[in-house]
């Protein structure tokens, strides 16, 4: 797709379509022009329509115009509620629900108009907007209902152009940032298409292979670690649960960048995500209910492989590494049982009191591991746990971390790409909960604060600052947004992709 920032008015712009956005209350003087301009091409039909009630400033309120004396075909009046309650989260959301609007319609040149009113709320400068709407159309062009299908087209347009209409701005800066959004909101279909993928079509390694082919294509190093070496380095949490499936395991291991570089902050930023190809609990089974969405219990792998490809085509030296234990975990004669006890790659032991607290245990190694090829930051992203969708359902992404700074570094990045994180305490007293009469520790214990006590549980396995992403919730939906289809969101690829830019010099 093309992307092209303009600094002209908007009815002079060529497209298919026009995007213009209907603000609650009084627009700026100059949006108010614009505005007033462009109803007079229309025919008055924006102010008719909005008083029969057919357009409205509600956000994703969206009614088709023909276009008449404006150099776009058609306009979409869509709704974006109050200027002051327009941040980064409703910049994204607006631009993806656009895209998803022409779900089978014939456009491919879409053009949005961006009003001066949408610069209204501190933290949102006219790049970070220009980047969150060009990577909200890209990502609301994603469907999965294409995956399996030949004959599927009702699926949002493939652009071939987005224009991005911005009278009187700094047209190379706010181009750069909508490039910038292209290019993330493109990796982030990677992570999304691996993730919907059906359990019986992506194995570990099948996993890796695509991971492989996307390092050849992209010139990352890349390392496919399977059940011997693991075993021989010491994997043992790891082994525990690859082991129950006839589709062996895979430790995925990208790097960017030379090796035993740091970035411009002095860090090897280590991204780890949980890869369970399929979640049935193994021998603590899974009640039959919502099983099928086990699918996605690879998220967290798929979102980190993507990532650190997004990272490289953005700033093709910038030392990265990323992690992504792959796993089956399954019940059979070579699973492990309850009562278990292994030895994880740092030395500890562990009682696998229940065998669906899987996550953690692959997590716990593959942060060691990270350790060990010298990450100095370590930030990871998994399905882990029910009990966070519970808690803060699919809007929002649990997260813990520590030290502080640390964990606060990472939500400004997620704040920058419009994805929500609410902070998880780490309760140390609640570590006595996971002891064990045999072991160091257990991988599960008493269920009250078990979200808190996933995160005590990995805070075991490294040593270096760290966050821990529990997308549980976030990771993919089961109805329809307005700005998203269901299945897999690519929750999180944004933040890591930012977080991991900020090590590239002068930011
Ligand atoms: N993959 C699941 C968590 C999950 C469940 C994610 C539903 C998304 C939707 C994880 O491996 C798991 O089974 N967690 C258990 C932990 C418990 C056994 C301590 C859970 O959340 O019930
Ligand atoms: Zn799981
Ligand atoms: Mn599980």
């Amino acid at each position: 797709m093309q992307i092209r920032v303009v600094s002209e008015q908007p009815w002079s712009v060529s497209a298919d379509l026009l995007a213009v956005p209907v603000l609650a209350g009084e627009p700026e003087a100059a949006d108010a022009a614009v505005l007033a301009e462009l109803d007079r091409r229309l025919g008055g039909a924006i102010a008719e329509y909005r008083r029969f009630g057919e357009v409205a400033d509600t956000p994703f309120r969206r009614v088709l115009l023909r276009g008449q004396d404006l150099a776009a075909a058609w306009v979409l009046a869509a709704g974006a509620g109050a200027a002051g309650d327009f941040d980064a989260l409703a910049a994204y959301r607006f631009a993806a629900s656009i895209e998803r609007r022409l779900a089978g319609t014939a456009a491919t040149r879409l053009a949005i108009w961006l009003p001066r009113s949408f610069l209204g709320r501190p933290g949102l400068d006219a790049a970070d907007l220009a980047m969150l709407v060009a990577r909200g159309v890209v990502e609301g062009e994603y469907d999965p209902a294409s995956l399996y299908r030949n004959d599927y087209h009702d699926a949002p347009p493939r652009l071939d152009e987005l224009v991005l209409v911005a009278p009187g701005a700094d047209v190379a800066a706010l181009q750069a940032a909508a490039e910038r959004g292209v290019t993330i909101g493109e990796g982030a279909r990677i992570a999304r298409d691996l993730a919907n993928r059906a359990s019986n079509d992506v194995s570990p390694e099948v996993l890796a292979d695509a991971a492989t082919d996307l390092a050849r294509a992209n010139g990352l190093s890349i390392d496919v670690i399977g059940p011997e070496r693991a075993a021989e380095m010491g994997m043992g949490m790891f082994m525990a649960v690859g082991r129950g499936s006839d589709n062996p395991p895979r430790l995925i291991v990208l790097r960017n960048g030379r090796d035993g570089a740091l970035d411009a902050q002095g860090r090897l930023l280590g991204l780890v995500g949980k890869g369970v190809t399929f979640d049935s609990g193994g021998i603590s089974i899974k009640p039959a209910d919502r099983m099928e969405e086990m699918k996605m219990d690879k998220t967290g792998a798929c979102t980190v492989i993507a990532a650190i490809v997004t990272a490289h085509r953005l700033a093709p030296d910038l030392p990265l590494l990323a992690l992504a234990p792959a796993v089956e975990n399954m019940p059979g004669p070579h699973s492990t049982r309850p009562g278990d006890i292994v030895r994880a790659l740092n030395g500890k032991t562990v009682e696998v009191q229940n065998t669906d607290a899987e996550g953690r245990l692959i997590l716990g190694d593959a942060l060691t591991y990270a350790e060990r090829l010298g990450a100095t930051h370590l930030v990871d992203v998994a399905t882990l746990t029910g009990a966070v969708e519970r808690a803060f359902g699919k809007q929002v992404t649990g997260a813990f971390g520590t030290p502080q700074s640390w964990f606060d570094a990472v939500a400004a990045a997620g704040a920058r790409q419009a994805e929500r994180y609410w902070q998880i305490p780490l309760v140390d007293e609640y570590v006595r909960d996971m002891e064990s009469w045999y072991a160091d520790l257990q991988n599960s214990g008493p269920a009250d604060g078990s979200l808190v006590k996933s995160g005590l549980f990995l805070r075991e396995f490294r040593t270096r600052p760290w966050a821990h992403l529990d997308i549980g919730g976030s990771a993919y939906l089961r109805k329809e947004m307005a700005w998203a289809p269901r299945g897999a969101t690519g929750v999180t690829h944004a933040t890591l992709v930012q977080l991991a830019l900020e090590g590239v010099a002068q930011g």
